[in-house]
């Protein structure tokens, strides 16, 4: 083996040196500096935004409407030029070369594109041409898509006739097409019913399981939870706070176990039972126990059995655990709206979700 100190000037070297600074940028995914979007009227949407994603990370951009994220988005993927700072996408720089940035990202923007008297097969076999799939390739890549986002049965009827979960999933399917490295998606299930959000989140899922590294917006608490590896939460431009779901809600608090006895007479008893499942907390009075737990809802059934096997009576018993929301309003002072939206069932910007099938009985797509 040579002396590879004596030859400094070996080819190999800068090649592995090129490599290094190459695997080096592709290692964060999206980075973004002081990035900034002011609109005219002096509308700060964007405010200064500094965020690293690594990639194979899903990253959850959580704020509620009005948040900056749509617009954050839109300078990322090169739609939007930044009033200021800059970002990286898959080590290309968003506004000096985002040619580059383009043919490594995948999008699926908040109000999908989609010519709604096309089918299903149409739109996605016309996008990948678009990203010169060659001919013979584009049908079984259309398949593979159409496959995998569950709409091989709906694949031959007109875009107009689908729920607007069916778009989302066609969308995000076309937004695949080049197995992009980095996928960006704004919002992909606000106003969606929750079959078809679970259906995208098994998708996000999937995607990560593969190695693709998502930036995801969303409005949704505990779709950040569920999805994302951390979280960076957005408010009037700036983002607030970052972190992994759980280090940001062990940041406003430790889960625990609220108890309530029958009687205030088994109080000293009950305390002193369930002292050994963790740090006993305050109100220190009647019939009332609380009990930080760190394991959250797996500490419930010992607990209930402890205080059986003491001969203590429960007359309720709640497990309070922290959310993405407490660390929302400790961080803004406000709640993270949207968040009834979502449970009340938020409107569908495409309109309702009942099926269309018969809609377009005249021939035409609704709008
Ligand atoms: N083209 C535009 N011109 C002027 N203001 C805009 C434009 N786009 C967005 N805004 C404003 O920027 C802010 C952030 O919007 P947006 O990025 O869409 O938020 P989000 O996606 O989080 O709901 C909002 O106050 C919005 O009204
Ligand atoms: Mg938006």
């Amino acid at each position: 083996m040579g002396d590879a100190g004596r030859v400094p000037r070996d080819p190999r070297r800068a090649v592995a040196g090129s490599l290094y600074t190459l695997l080096r940028t592709v290692d964060v995914a999206v980075e973004a500096q002081g990035l900034e979007r002011e609109f005219k009227g002096a509308i700060k949407a964007v405010a200064g935004i500094d965020l690293a994603v690594d990639a194979g990370e899903v990253y959850g951009f959580l704020g509620p409407n009005g948040a900056g994220k749509t617009t954050t988005v839109r300078m990322l993927v090169t739609l939007l030029r930044p009033t200021g700072g800059r970002a990286r996408v898959a080590g290309f720089d968003v506004a000096r070369q985002p040619a580059q940035v383009r043919r490594r990202i995948g999008v699926a923007l908040q109000e999908a594109a989609l010519d709604l008297l096309m089918t299903g097969r149409e739109l996605i076999e016309l996008q990948a041409t678009l990203h010169g799939i060659p001919k013979r390739a584009v049908r079984e890549r259309g398949a593979e898509l159409i496959e995998r986002v569950g709409l091989s049965d709906a694949q031959d009827r007109r875009v107009g006739t689908y729920s607007g979960g069916m778009r989302r999933r066609l969308d995000l399917a076309m937004a695949l097409i080049h197995e992009p490295a980095v996928l960006f998606l704004d919002e992909p299930t606000t106003g969606l019913d929750p079959a078809s959000r679970l259906t995208l989140w098994e998708e996000v899922r999937r995607l990560k399981h593969e190695g693709t590294t998502v930036f995801l917006t969303t409005q949704y608490l505990e779709e950040a939870d569920q999805l994302a590896d951390r979280v960076g939460i957005i408010d009037s431009g700036k983002l607030v706070v970052e972190g992994t779901p759980s280090a940001l809600k062990a940041q406003v608090g430790s889960p625990h176990l609220d108890v309530t006895l029958t009687s205030s007479d088994g109080a000293a008893a009950a305390r002193q039972a369930l002292g050994a499942f963790g740090q006993l907390r305050p109100p220190d009075a009647g019939c009332h126990v609380s009990v930080a737990v760190r394991e959250g809802s797996s500490a419930i059934a010992p607990v209930v059995r402890a205080l059986d096997e003491a001969g203590l009576e429960i007359a309720s018993l709640e497990l309070i655990e922290p959310t993405l929301d407490d660390v929302f309003l400790a961080k803004t002072g406000h709640h993270l709206e949207g968040e009834d939206a979502a449970e009340q069932g938020e409107r569908d910007p495409y309109g309702e979700e009942a099926p269309l099938v018969q809609a377009s009985a005249d021939g035409h797509a609704p709008r």
